[in-house]
């Protein structure tokens, strides 16, 4: 029996009765949940499995999810080449654990399962990576061990995943407020930024500074090229780290 399917909301009667050998499960989440286009898109083990419908903050931030099944509906346009853009958001909030990042993950998995079924539907091919999560301070924790050994391997590597990063059609960037970054780390989050607003690219940013800040950060322009087209929501509440 398949539990916690990301495809439960899209069949009818949900998907509790299917074989764990279903193609679609598979495809999403791979044989042992670990794979899949979700695998690929490198969800953190913690955030894999949740959708807006079962994310555990949707409760506390009912308001933000109220407006979030909204912007989900807007994934749709993907499929549109000449269509309106999909928006970014920023999600923020100064005290940790609020459920941003929880929020941002149920958020790729809506993109990841809208890209498979709408594929599915035009008998198109769906892209093995159609969205990527970026952890940003495993990058900068990586790229600090790489420059600081001189481990060329190790720096290709953080190229690489910035090459991504800016290529993907969806990303989620968690924890873009490095204020006390080095200037050659920031420049790398500048230039993923960047490249993906000048291409119009959708991308989930989480963070604990209000975007404002993102212009001592960066730098003026930067911060007005990422406010365009991007909606910020701003979570509430204390933290709720350790209390499930
Ligand atoms: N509203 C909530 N109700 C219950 N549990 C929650 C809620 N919000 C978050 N959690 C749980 O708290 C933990 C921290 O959540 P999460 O990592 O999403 O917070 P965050 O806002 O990204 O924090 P940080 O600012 O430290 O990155 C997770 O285990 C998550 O499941
Ligand atoms: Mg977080």
């Amino acid at each position: 029996m398949t539990r916690n399917c990301l495809l439960d909301a899209h069949k009818r009667g949900g998907c509790k009765t299917c074989l764990m050998t279903c193609a679609h499960r598979i495809a999403l989440t791979g044989l042992n949940s670990k794979g899949g286009r979700i695998g690929a898109a490198k969800v953190p083990s913690e955030y894999r499995n949740i959708t807006l419908a079962t994310s555990p903050a949707r409760k506390e931030q009912a308001d933000i999810y109220g407006l979030l099944a909204d912007y989900v509906a807007t994934f749709e346009r993907q499929f549109d080449a000449d269509g309106q853009r999909i928006k970014s958001l920023y999600l923020w909030s100064e005290s940790p654990g609020t459920g941003k990042t929880t929020t941002a993950a149920s958020l790729i998995s809506e993109y990841i399962v809208a890209h498979y079924l709408g594929s599915l539907k035009r008998g198109q091919q769906a892209e093995q990576r159609p969205a990527l999560f970026l952890d940003v301070n495993k990058l900068q924790t990586d790229y600090n061990l790489a420059t600081m050994t001189h481990d060329e391997a190790g720096l290709a590597k953080v190229t690489a995943e910035m090459r991504k990063a800016m290529d993907v059609s969806f990303l989620v960037m968690d924890d873009v407020g490095i204020r006390s970054a080095s200037e050659s780390f920031k420049s790398i989050v500048h230039a993923i930024i960047n490249a993906r607003t000048t291409n119009g690219k959708p991308t989930l940013y989480t963070s604990n500074l209000p975007i404002a800040e993102m212009a001592t950060v960066f730098d003026a322009r930067l911060a007005d090229r990422m406010r365009d087209q991007c909606a910020v929501l701003h979570f509430v509440g204390e933290s709720k780290r350790g209390k499930r």
